[in-house]
């Protein structure tokens, strides 16, 4: 692989992406030209179609990940590569030239086109993981939000003004008595938030700040997710121990699933037919079925105080479990085993793994670090951030974590690449929990 890679060096700074033909044949030894002429490479059908590579890269996650990020060592990154330097390789398999049993028999069998959609896809990809050693030093600047760094716009709840603030415009729109959790609709239009004390899901449009509905659910509403297909949503009542299932059509509950003690927060699975709760009575990760809407099974999670939150990997396998005290359980979910008890920040909070699949963050209520765990090796870095850091959701290109520091009433931009404070933003009071589109 190192020889490999110091070749690639040249390849890519030689080599121009999109139509230059002849850096590329330049790169080939003369013999190989003849395949190529056959496979006839002309200007205009160099381009990729991300939406077609994307289809074709099923067959290849299982090696590099559903996000093009290798789920082992021997296993390449795809993700942000350079697009000229992924066709040449994928050539180079198909041909011969470059030499690995199975790359040779996984290219054999794609087209040209094929190929060059492929490399646009992942090459579309973020793929970048944190480097830089954690600062402790917090002097980010203060002020309203920059919008540079709100690719989309993100919306936090306000517990203690019972009120939403959308960014990066910073409006605030006023909800119920103490607005916990909230969770946006796939297509961005909707959004919810969960307010306890009433046992209620204040319904928003997430464009005007207007409230659609109210509606009521259990005791004690904490976590609201809604399914991948943006049908249903889930309310966990940690009061009643029960699911409370919300219709977002006819906005009103048509379903309610027991479960165990306490329940805080669900996550589903990309094809919406598992949804994981944490139950934080202690009894573990229940397992619902969401055809059936019947908790099937619980995993139980030992070494950890209490599954507070819960976010999956990238091929969904493993679930990172944050507990109410200061643990990350790296939880086998094919045969139920915890592979790691991580200790992270104290206090309870979110966690979220980056829509790349490269880190997992969590933030951590009484302390002031958020704890970033590299997903490859499960190795943490300390972050800090600022005080009683709670929510915390990575922009959904993992550039950003945006992260709710209730203490300071401020939101924080971590730069993901860098791990230092970009920003902070002052915000209402005690900001608990952040929606971010393309990552909920
Ligand atoms: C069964 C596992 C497996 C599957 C499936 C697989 N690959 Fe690979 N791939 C590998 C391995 C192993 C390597 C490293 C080969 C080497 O060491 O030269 C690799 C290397 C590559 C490289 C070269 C990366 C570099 O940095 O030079 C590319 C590009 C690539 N694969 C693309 C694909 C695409 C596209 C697919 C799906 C059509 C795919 N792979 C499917 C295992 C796999």
């Amino acid at each position: 692989m190192n020889t490999f890679h110091a070749m690639t060096d040249h390849s890519v700074t030689d080599f121009k992406p999109r139509p230059a033909m002849s850096g590329f044949r330049a790169h080939f030894p003369r013999l190989m030209l003849g395949a190529f002429a056959a496979m006839s490479f002309v200007a205009p059908a160099w381009a990729g179609d991300v939406t077609l590579g994307k289809e074709k890269a099923v067959t290849c996650a299982g090696c590099h990940g559903a996000q093009g990020i290798g789920l082992s060592g021997e296993f390449p990154n795809l993700a942000g590569q350079q697009e000229a330097y992924l066709v040449k390789q994928l050539m180079a398999f198909k041909t011969g030239s470059r030499q690995d049993p199975t790359m040779n028999a996984m290219a054999a069998s794609l087209s040209e086109a094929d190929i060059r959609n492929l490399a646009a896809y992942y090459a579309s990809l973020s793929g970048f993981m944190p480097t830089a050693v954690a600062s402790t030093d917090v002097t980010a600047p203060t002020g309203p939000a920059n919008p540079a760094l709100f690719p989309q716009p993100v919306f936090v709840t306000l517990k203690k003004a019972g009120a939403v603030t959308a960014f990066p415009g910073e409006n605030v729109w006023s909800g119920g008595p103490d607005m916990l959790y909230n969770a946006l609709t796939p297509d961005g239009k909707t959004l919810l938030a969960t307010s306890p004390s009433t046992g209620s899901v204040y319904v928003f449009d997430a464009a005007t700040g207007k409230q659609r509905a109210v509606i009521r659910v259990g005791k004690a509403p904490k976590g609201v997710k809604i399914m991948p297909d943006g049908r249903f949503a889930y309310v966990s009542n940690e009061g009643s121990d029960e699911i409370s299932v919300i219709d977002l059509a006819a906005l009103k509950v048509v379903d309610t699933i027991p479960v165990e003690k306490a329940p805080h927060n669900v996550r589903f699975t990309r094809d919406g037919r598992i949804g994981y709760v944490t139950l934080q009575g202690g009894a573990g990760i229940g397992v619902i079925d969401t055809r059936a809407r019947k908790m099937t099974r619980v995993i139980p999670v030992p070494g950890i105080t209490g599954p507070h939150n819960i976010d999956l990997s990238a091929d969904e396998n493993t679930a990172y479990v944050r507990d109410f005290v200061h643990h990350v359980a790296v939880l086998d979910l094919k045969n139920g085993t915890v592979k790691k008890v991580i200790t992270v920040g104290n206090g309870h909070g979110g966690i979220d793994v980056a829509p790349n699949g490269r880190y997992v963050a969590t933030a951590a209520i009484g302390d002031n670090v958020i704890s970033v765990i590299d997903t490859r090796d499960l190795s943490v870095r300390n972050v800090t951030v600022g005080k009683g850091p709670h929510g915390i959701r990575a922009s959904a290109d993992s550039r950003w974590i945006y992260v709710t520091l209730t203490q300071e009433n401020a939101v924080a931009v971590v730069d993901a690449k860098t791990l230092t404070v970009t920003q902070k933003i002052p915000v209402g009071a005690f900001p608990f929990w952040v929606a971010v589109p393309g990552n909920s």
